[in-house]
């Protein structure tokens, strides 16, 4: 069984692409809705949120794992990897599939658009760098809330507009979605590049995170979906239900 976890419903979009490409894959979701957002908090304490997280799939059935949110993949996965006696290729984050990704369709300059602890973390762009890429990025604090709570079109451009002007200043030629509910805006992010005449590829990770768990992961099982949530949340109902079908069945946990 694959656990994936994120503090709402980012992972749902990675959790949705890997239902598709393996239908029968058992899977068991977690969002966090408690403890949302993940963005503005320090390293020690995603460690611990993403061990109850982890904790508790297991609990659950999981023996496999996708942390479905950017900013776990800093400092927080290989340690919690180590400390369950997972072995790492159980384990699968975003930012390496993603890199890998990225390389491959462009040499331009790449601007990432993610939370607070992701860009803090430098971690994009140190990798990118490795590829002998050139990457900048860029913080949206208050974009991922925002999302989950449905803000208006013209709430969501203002939170959104200095990602675009920074892309056109820095002429990037691919914006990464650093951080798994911003692809939940993308209309809002190529309506205000479309606006200003400005070219560039949006990259949405959830196809690549997903194709990594289907190669890397035992994806033969009953095609199995179960929700779990940390605190009820009508945006995450609505979403499970559009992607996953209106007879999905979503429980409230309290994990202590
Ligand atoms: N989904 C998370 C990510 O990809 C962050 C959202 C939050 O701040 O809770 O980084």
């Amino acid at each position: 069984m694959i656990g994936i976890f994120d503090s709402g419903i980012g992972g749902l979009g990675v959790a949705s692409q890997i239902r598709k490409k393996a239908p029968r894959a058992d899977l068991v979701y977690f969002g966090d809705f408690a403890n949302m957002p993940y963005g503005p908090r320090k390293t020690e304490e995603l460690l611990e949120l993403t061990l109850h997280a982890m904790k508790f799939l297991k609990s659950q059935g999981a023996t496999q794992f996708v942390a479905a949110c950017n900013c776990l993949s800093v400092a927080v996965i290989a340690p919690l990897a180590d400390l369950f006696e997972i072995p790492k290729t159980r384990v699968i984050e975003m930012v390496a599939p993603t890199v890998r990704a990225v390389c491959k369709r462009t040499r331009g300059k790449i601007l990432i658009a993610a939370t607070l602890a992701t860009v803090r973390s430098g971690i994009y762009e140190l990798a990118f760098t490795q590829h002998g890429l050139s990457a900048e990025s860029i913080a949206l604090p208050k974009l991922a809330e925002a999302i989950e709570r449905q803000a208006s079109g013209s709430e969501l451009e203002e939170i959104i507009s200095p990602a675009v002007q920074k892309a056109i200043d820095i002429h990037a030629k691919l914006l990464v979605f650093g951080c798994t509910q911003f692809p939940f805006a993308r209309s809002v992010f190529s309506h205000m590049f479309e606006e200003r005449g400005y070219e560039i590829e949006l990259f949405d990770p959830s196809d690549v995170v997903a194709d990594e768990a289907v190669k890397t992961f035992n994806v033969e099982g009953e095609g199995l979906n179960t929700f779990f949530v940390s605190k009820s949340s009508c945006v995450f109902n609505q979403t499970v239900f559009d992607l996953f079908g209106s007879d999905s069945i979503i429980r409230e946990i309290v994990i202590d």
